[in-house]
């Protein structure tokens, strides 16, 4: 190899290196992120300014310093369950799967009036083992989370006003946890997800009942000031978390995280996954419970099966010992006075016949 060849390889590296960091330094919305790397989520905040603010998303919802305020009034979905004549698309955009929502759909129980306009998920990568949900509750992270976006449409005439003000945005987080059964809500989404394989993809699907994404509890939740948890990060959102997680089947979390490319087609193939934003600082942020503190404690299942039988066993055990107790004394005064008994009895049955009246036939 002779010196002039050395000599233009070192000239492209640095023709590249000096390309590559144009390309990861050109601020704003074309900035490439992504959650690990170069441009990851501990480096958004050079990028993107507001990622490094005060009030950011996702937190640890650390229920013993929760505040119960009873003014929060269950949530209120409008016009999710109503199907329409369009189809829904869904989108890979490279960070998650999108779901444009039709602006008849909406949010009630806030203190404006809000419109949806998209839904998405954040996964992990294996399973339920470690988990890619974005909020934790008490440390705890689950399986995978829905957000539902909505934009303040009393205040604001849209949502690119809307997304860069404090009280633009209200989004609802959804725990997604892991059983046996086949949500048949979710499936409306991941038996399409082969559709959208790589990033900038699209696909129509036909409309579904979007309610049925959401727990059945929309009384009991958290709430809190925050942020968006992709950049910009603009400290925009009226965070509602649920309380009462969503389950899904095995088979569809692996599903969701392994279906999706973060690259587009003909690239080299990136999977998409652990699209989860680490717990933000809460820097003395309420978080509010619309439900009371004593009830918060959350079980699972298991938990729930063992307090279950432990107190059965519990009673049934009581129960034992209160007969016998009981058996032992009887017999104790049986033995003792044996004529009084019998005597007290063939007494007073037939003075009880006599005293009720016959009715009439
Ligand atoms: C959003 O609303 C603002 C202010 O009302 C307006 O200036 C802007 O053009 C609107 N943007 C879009 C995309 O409609
Ligand atoms: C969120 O911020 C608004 C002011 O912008 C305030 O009125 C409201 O009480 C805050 N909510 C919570 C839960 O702290």
């Amino acid at each position: 190899m002779g010196k002039g060849n050395t000599m233009d390889s070192v000239g492209i590296a640095i023709i590249l290196l000096f390309l590559f960091r144009q390309w990861t330094s050109s601020a704003g919305a074309d900035t490439h992120w992504t959650y690990t790397g170069s441009v990851g989520q501990s480096q958004w905040s050079e990028y993107f300014p507001d990622c490094g603010g005060n009030k950011q998303s996702p937190i640890n919802v650390e229920t013993t310093q929760t505040q119960h305020d009873p003014s929060l009034t269950p949530m209120r979905p409008l016009g999710y369950r109503q199907l329409g004549k369009k189809p829904f698309t869904l989108h890979n955009n490279g960070h998650t799967v999108e779901m444009s929502l039709p602006d008849w759909m909406g949010l009630g129980g806030l203190p404006w009036q809000f419109t949806a306009l998209q839904l998405h998920l954040h996964w992990g990568s294996s399973g339920d083992r470690v988990g890619g949900s974005e909020h934790t509750i008490n440390g705890q992270r689950s399986a995978a989370e829905l957000h539902v976006v909505h934009y303040n449409s009393e205040l604001y005439t849209n949502v690119t006003t809307a997304k860069k003000r404090t009280d633009g945005l209200a989004v609802l987080g959804v725990l997604i946890e892991t059983g046996e059964g086949t949500n048949p809500g979710f499936e409306n989404i991941i038996s399409y997800l082969g559709n959208i394989k790589h990033a900038g993809q699209t696909v129509s699907i036909p409309p579904f009942d979007v309610q049925s994404l959401l727990p059945v509890n929309l009384g009991r939740y958290f709430r809190y000031n925050g942020s968006l948890t992709t950049p910009p990060c603009y400290q925009s959102v009226l965070w509602t978390v649920f309380a009462e997680s969503v389950t899904v089947s095995h088979e569809q979390l692996r599903k969701l995280e392994t279906a999706l490319f973060s690259s587009p087609v003909e690239s080299h193939s990136l999977p998409l996954r652990d699209n989860y934003r680490n717990p933000q600082p809460l820097n003395r942020r309420r978080v509010l419970a619309s439900f009371p503190l004593d009830t918060i404690t959350m079980y699972s299942v298991g938990e729930v099966c063992a307090i279950v039988i432990g107190t059965l066993c519990g009673c049934i055990g009581l129960a034992a010992i209160i007969y016998f107790v009981i058996k032992t004394i009887r017999s104790k005064e049986t033995e003792k006075e044996p004529k009084q008994d019998v005597v007290f009895k063939t007494t007073s049955d037939p003075e009880k016949e006599e005293a009720t009246p016959q009715p009439e036939p």
